[in-house]
């Protein structure tokens, strides 16, 4: 490689170029101790820690992981928001970060099940959050009571084997059986499942238009792609010492970063090959996507945001059993004024126009090859300190 194409990617073009070139010696796996949470945590754990070993390992945003919990109270878990751990610029009224407590609640639920506890849980029990900015109060409080009658979860069997896909997926559609397994895993929660395949050509155009426009938004918008920088971990100890946020770990990025030609404290010019590299990538995962399934609900008070993340475990955990990848675009949900124009295309699109419903998550849906766990902090991280 010259050196003027080195200098032309430094600056975020290195994620799209990232693939293309590889240094000997030099691994791209993930250190050990970033994905070490991924191992079935012993059975002879204090059955707090072991549900909760469980739900660390939930989907969430930007892998922030802001999960406080609090273990003074006998038999009682107290969940709380991390406010250290928020994003204001994608996430501005932390939506987003809101149905990933929900997440985490729905594994706890479901790995309590397995032991043969009950998890009896009160959200919000000392009241929702404001609309617009969570707070220190917890979302939820939750009893484990051993109940000799409670059913296993036959989803609980995926949780270790359940990861976010962004790569390319296979052309083949999902199976209808999957479909309607997807669409039953979120029966009883208040939300609407959808989804579009290649049997209606028109739809997945707008589909794909939508996610495309919205993700050069982000790249071109100096502070939503410098949330993500901030959260950029890149290379083997970076990844080990944070263990969360977005990890890029090719010996390509990483080389390029330990020469200083990738700075993140800066925003790549919007023409720039950083910016377009990434974009053209990005379409290319899009083009080979074979369908889109997404959740809304009436409601987008607190309680129903949670309620979407119990869902949207459960979507992602019925697609895994049945050999299905996903990868959430949550671009154009922003609740931001440069996707003012995607928030309203998608939501038109998905039937939940002028304010009728809110789309909680969108996301690619296909077959694809197998993908690595991301880093989890573990146990010891939420444990609040008193
Ligand atoms: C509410 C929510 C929004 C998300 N939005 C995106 C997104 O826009 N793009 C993306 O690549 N992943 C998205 N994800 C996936 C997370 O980045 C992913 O869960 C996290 O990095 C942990 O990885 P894992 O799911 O493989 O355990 C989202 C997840 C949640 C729960």
């Amino acid at each position: 490689m010259n050196k003027r194409q080195f200098l032309r990617i430094a600056g975020g073009g290195l994620i799209a170029a990232a693939g293309a070139t590889t240094l000997p010696g030099c691994s791209s796996a993930m250190p050990a101790e970033a994905i070490a949470a991924w191992q079935s945590p012993p059975a002879s754990l204090d059955i707090r820690r072991w549900v909760l070993a469980h739900a660390l390992l939930a989907p969430n945003a930007h892998n922030l992981q802001g999960w406080l919990v609090d273990l003074d109270t006998p038999d009682v878990i107290v969940l709380r928001m991390d406010l250290t751990r928020l994003l204001p610029e994608t996430d501005p009224w932390s939506r987003q970060l809101v149905i990933s407590q929900g997440t985490f609640l729905e594994l706890l639920d479901m790995a309590a099940r397995e032991r043969g506890y009950r998890a009896e849980i009160e959200m919000f029990p000392q009241g929702q959050f404001d609309a617009r900015a969570p707070d220190s109060r917890p979302t939820a409080s939750i009893r484990l009571v051993r109940d000799a009658q409670i059913q296993p979860d036959p989803l609980f069997a995926h949780v270790l084997r359940r990861h976010t896909h962004r790569g390319l997926y296979e052309s083949r559609s999902p199976a209808p059986a999957a479909v309607q397994a997807l669409a039953a895993s979120v029966l009883g929660l208040p939300v609407r499942f959808g989804v579009v395949t290649a049997a209606e050509p028109a739809q997945m155009q707008q589909h794909r238009d939508i996610a495309m426009q919205a993700w050069r938004i982000e790249l071109v918008t100096p502070r939503t792609l410098l949330e993500s920088y901030k959260v950029l971990r890149i290379g083997p100890k970076e990844i080990a010492q944070h263990r969360d946020g977005l990890s890029l770990n090719t010996p390509f990025v990483r080389a390029l970063t330990a020469l200083g030609l990738f700075d993140r404290s800066q925003a790549s010019a919007p023409d720039s090959q950083a910016i377009t590299g990434q974009i053209s990538e990005f379409n290319a995962k899009i083009a080979s996507t074979p369908a889109y399934v997404w959740l809304s609900s009436e409601r987008n008070d607190r309680t129903t945001q949670l309620l979407s993340g119990r869902a949207y475990v459960r979507l992602q955990l019925a697609a895994t059993a049945h050999g299905l990848s996903m990868h959430p675009l949550s671009q154009a949900l922003q609740e931001l004024p440069e996707q003012a124009q995607n928030y309203k295309a998608i939501h038109q699109l998905l039937g939940a126009g002028q304010g009728t419903s809110t789309v909680q998550m969108w996301t690619r849906l296909g077959y694809a090859a197998a993908t690595e766990p991301s880093p989890r902090r573990g146990l010891q991280a939420h444990l609040a300190k008193s």
